[in-house]
């Protein structure tokens, strides 16, 4: 009986495991569940290609689950791994949990799509108020370059003008962009910068891939190159006096990932 029991848990868990056929049963988080201020990884893990629990996740697990769900590459998995377990605070840590990525200033920070400041309480969950403002500025319902950019750059100003304590650094300044990169990338045409509002929507408000709508993963895997030059396409599309509010306020300029409009480094070394 023992023996079975444990056998039984050993095929469940090959069943369920990053392997199994794409789409996976969805559920949300349960009693127990851990979940992180990122949709993506929320959604990996309501649809079993992460753990359901959103614990001790490893390097082998991110890079299957990352690349099962959205062809993100094994590269581009490892390098966002390392992110991830610098949130976790065990020393030397070889897996993270999602509601480690809540730590504030780590990667989350401020100005989010989908989520309140940590200044305000809760960082990590859902807001569907903090959504509406950035979807509002998604004006047409296949979603461009200047949309994704102009909705974050709106999101930026509102915590920049209510949050006595808005801050980022260059890391999270340059995350911040790669984030709405990221959705680009997962779900969008990456040649074009384009994406499917309602995709995109269905997305952030259910923690969900929007298989059901007709998106299927890209045929082509995501990597790092991918990830910088949308990023990159990202920053491009704001309007230089955005960059330059956010640039200023931080007290510095862009990290080596991102090239910065000339008077912008002007402005932040006279600053
Ligand atoms: C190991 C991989 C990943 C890590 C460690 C990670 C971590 C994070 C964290 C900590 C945030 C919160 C930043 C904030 O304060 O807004 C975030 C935001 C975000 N992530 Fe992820 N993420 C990962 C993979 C993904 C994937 C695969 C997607 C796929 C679409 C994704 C999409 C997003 C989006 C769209 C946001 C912005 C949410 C918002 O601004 O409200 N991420 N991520
Ligand atoms: C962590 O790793 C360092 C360097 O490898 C080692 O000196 C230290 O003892 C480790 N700490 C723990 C808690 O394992
Ligand atoms: C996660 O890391 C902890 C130590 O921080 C370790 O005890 C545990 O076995 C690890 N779990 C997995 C699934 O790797
Ligand atoms: C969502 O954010 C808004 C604006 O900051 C806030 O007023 C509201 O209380 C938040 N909702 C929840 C459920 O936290
Ligand atoms: C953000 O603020 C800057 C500087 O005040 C302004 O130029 C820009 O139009 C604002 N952008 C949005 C989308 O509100
Ligand atoms: C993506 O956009 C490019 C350039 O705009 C276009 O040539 C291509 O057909 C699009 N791909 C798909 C799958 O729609
Ligand atoms: C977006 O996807 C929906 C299906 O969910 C479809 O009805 C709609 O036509 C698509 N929009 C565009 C602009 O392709
Ligand atoms: C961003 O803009 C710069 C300066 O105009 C340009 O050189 C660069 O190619 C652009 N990057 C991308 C990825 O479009
Ligand atoms: C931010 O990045 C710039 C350019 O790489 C660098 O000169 C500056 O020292 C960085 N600031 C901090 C606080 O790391």
């Amino acid at each position: 009986m023992h023996v079975a029991l444990i056998l039984l848990t050993a095929v469940s868990a090959h069943a369920f495991s990053t392997e199994a056929p794409h789409p996976l049963p969805w559920s949300p988080a349960g009693p127990g569940d851990v979940r992180s201020p990122c949709p993506g990884l929320n959604s990996l893990a309501n649809h079993g290609f992460l753990p359901h629990d959103g614990k001790f996740v490893t390097e082998q697990q991110t890079v299957s689950g990352l690349g099962d769900a959205l062809n993100i590459d094994a590269a581009l998995a490892k390098l966002l791994f390392q992110g991830a377990l610098a949130t976790n605070p065990s020393p030397n840590a070889t897996n993270f949990s999602l509601d480690d990525l809540s730590r504030h200033n780590i990667i989350e920070h401020d100005g989010s799509l989908s989520r309140q400041d940590y200044y305000f309480g809760d960082n990590h969950d859902f807001n569907q108020t903090i959504f509406d403002q950035t979807r509002g500025y998604w004006t047409h319902a296949l979603i461009d370059l200047k949309d994704v950019a102009t909705a974050r750059a709106a999101r930026m100003n509102t915590s920049m003008a209510t949050n006595p304590e808005f801050g980022l650094s260059n890391a999270t300044l340059t995350d911040s962009f790669a984030e709405s990169a990221t959705y680009l990338l997962a779900f969008g045409n990456k040649t074009a910068g384009t994406v499917n509002r309602t995709w995109v929507e269905y997305f952030f408000e259910n923690e969900r891939l929007p298989d059901e709508l007709g998106w299927v993963r890209q045929s082509v895997a995501i990597s790092q190159v991918d990830l910088d030059s949308m990023t990159q396409r990202v920053v491009n599309a704001t309007g230089t006096a955005e960059t330059r509010a956010e640039v200023i306020r931080r007290g510095g300029i862009h990290g080596p990932l991102l090239t910065v409009p000339q008077d912008v480094s002007k402005r932040c070394r006279w600053e």
